[in-house]
């Protein structure tokens, strides 16, 4: 057997855990697979002492993780410290210069520096690999990289956050609000302390960012990603959507179009008999439509010590067997420039919820304001009337929800629909808009 893979591990939290423990329990069958030892020789981690679920103390410990990536001993630094610059950034640069293979789930780092990092890497002939970066252990790095290079991609799309994808989950089985779902979910532990990064979209928007690069042969651009969270949603909205046959779920697509590319991270309206509409809970999906394999989705788990350690494990045996591409699956050189395609040009059908008070001549001006804009209205209902919502005693003044599907239509013309029925005063609130994806 040729000389074993020597791993500095950096960064010993819920994936480093996982990943030790893996290692430790399949030391044989794995050296067997990938026709070499996979060793881990050193761990970096902030404290030495602190309580994990693997144990540390067989490996030497270095402090510094910027040593560990350059330590002699190692031939792979595997990275998951986290953070899109800092010590990660600073330890995987230093790492790919000396000449190390480097493993990371650092989804922040490649999305803002991908392109830098992937022309470091094949610079000095080693991998960059980072499966466990987008969506934990579903393998979707390595399918569109290796398994569906033959097609031209149209789009890739998915729900790529667990946290969003429970609270919702649980706001539509229990009809209670986002706010006492997500503060359940980090006393539970299954949310973090701060949540923006997940609510917000961000998270998403990261691995969405390394989606497309990887889809579409572009340079990652994670400034170009448009973002909603999930923050806006409520109980009502969920009502409703199920009403009309939807589930309301945060998606992150992007979209080749005429104009460039789209990549937007939204709560999405998707038809409820449809399979992505059926991933609940914590589980992620990714969703790739090429042209002659047609439709591919993958179902599974995006989070977690074991799925995330499971796609480590992958990277590292691709590395033992020699087999090194380049990160992003075209050479970092041959990587196209990305071509935004303006969020204003974005084209589909819309659900919106009105708040309208309840006179006369309220629903002609909502339709004469969407009629000015050339939008087709697919459905309208009023939802409940406004009596029953605190603080309005005057029937004629109270508002009632007043939802609309859309046909297919631009976001400038809703949006500037939507601003016209506001400045018009029959709404006691600021409308709410959810796009609805074509699947
Ligand atoms: N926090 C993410 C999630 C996992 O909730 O899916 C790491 O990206």
């Amino acid at each position: 057997m040729m000389d074993g893979l020597k791993l500095g591990v950096a960064g010993v939290g819920t994936v480093g855990s996982g990943l030790l423990r893996l290692l430790a329990a399949r030391k044989e069958e794995l050296a067997a697979r990938a026709g070499r030892p996979i060793e881990v020789v050193a761990v970096s981690a902030r404290s030495r002492q602190k309580n994990r679920d693997a144990d540390i103390s067989p490996f030497r410990f270095v402090q510094d993780p910027i040593a560990l990536a350059t330590d002699p001993a190692i031939n792979v630094f595997v990275e998951l410290i986290g953070g899109e610059g800092g010590a990660a950034k600073r330890a995987v640069e230093a790492a790919l210069a000396s000449g190390k293979h480097v493993v990371t789930a650092n989804k922040a780092l490649l999305a803002h520096h991908g392109p830098s990092l992937a022309a470091l890497a094949e610079k000095n002939r080693v991998a960059l690999n980072f499966e466990a970066a987008v969506a934990g252990g579903i393998p979707v790095v390595k399918v569109i990289r290796e398994s569906l290079q033959g097609n031209a991609i149209s789009r890739v799309y998915g729900i790529l956050n667990g946290t969003c994808n429970y609270i919702l989950t649980l706001m539509e089985k229990e009809g209670r609000s986002f706010a006492e779902i997500l503060k359940e979910a980090q006393a539970q532990g299954y949310a973090e302390a701060d949540p923006t990064f997940d609510i917000g979209g961000f998270d998403t928007a990261h691995k969405l960012a390394l989606l497309t690069s990887l889809a579409f042969g572009t340079r990652t651009s994670f400034e170009s990603v448009y973002v909603e969270g999930i923050e806006s949603i409520t109980p009502a909205d969920i009502e409703a959507a199920g009403d009309l046959g939807y589930r309301i779920k945060l998606l992150g697509v992007a979209l080749r179009t005429e104009s460039g590319i789209e990549q937007r991270v939204h709560p999405t309206m998707v038809p409820k008999h449809t399979a992505i509409a059926e991933v609940d809970g914590v589980s992620n999906c990714v969703a790739v439509d090429g042209d002659f394999v047609g439709d591919v989705m993958l179902i599974g788990l995006g989070a977690g010590s074991g799925p995330t350690a499971s796609a480590v494990t992958s990277d590292l045996i691709d590395i033992a067997r020699g087999h090194i591409l380049p990160p992003f699956g075209t050479n970092a050189k041959a990587l196209k420039p990305y071509k935004r395609a303006q969020m204003r040009a974005h084209e589909g059908g819309y659900y919106i919820r009105l708040s309208v008070y309840d006179r006369t001549g309220a629903f002609a001006a909502i339709a004469g304001r969407m009629a000015d804009q050339g939008i087709s209205i697919e459905s309208i209902v009023q939802r409940r009337p406004g009596a029953e919502l605190p603080g309005f005693n005057r029937r004629e003044e109270s508002p009632a929800f007043v939802v609309l599907i859309t046909h297919q239509t631009t976001e400038a013309a809703i949006r500037k629909a939507l601003a016209a029925i506001e400045r018009d005063g029959h709404v006691d609130q600021k409308p709410q808009m959810i796009r609805i994806e074509k699947l």
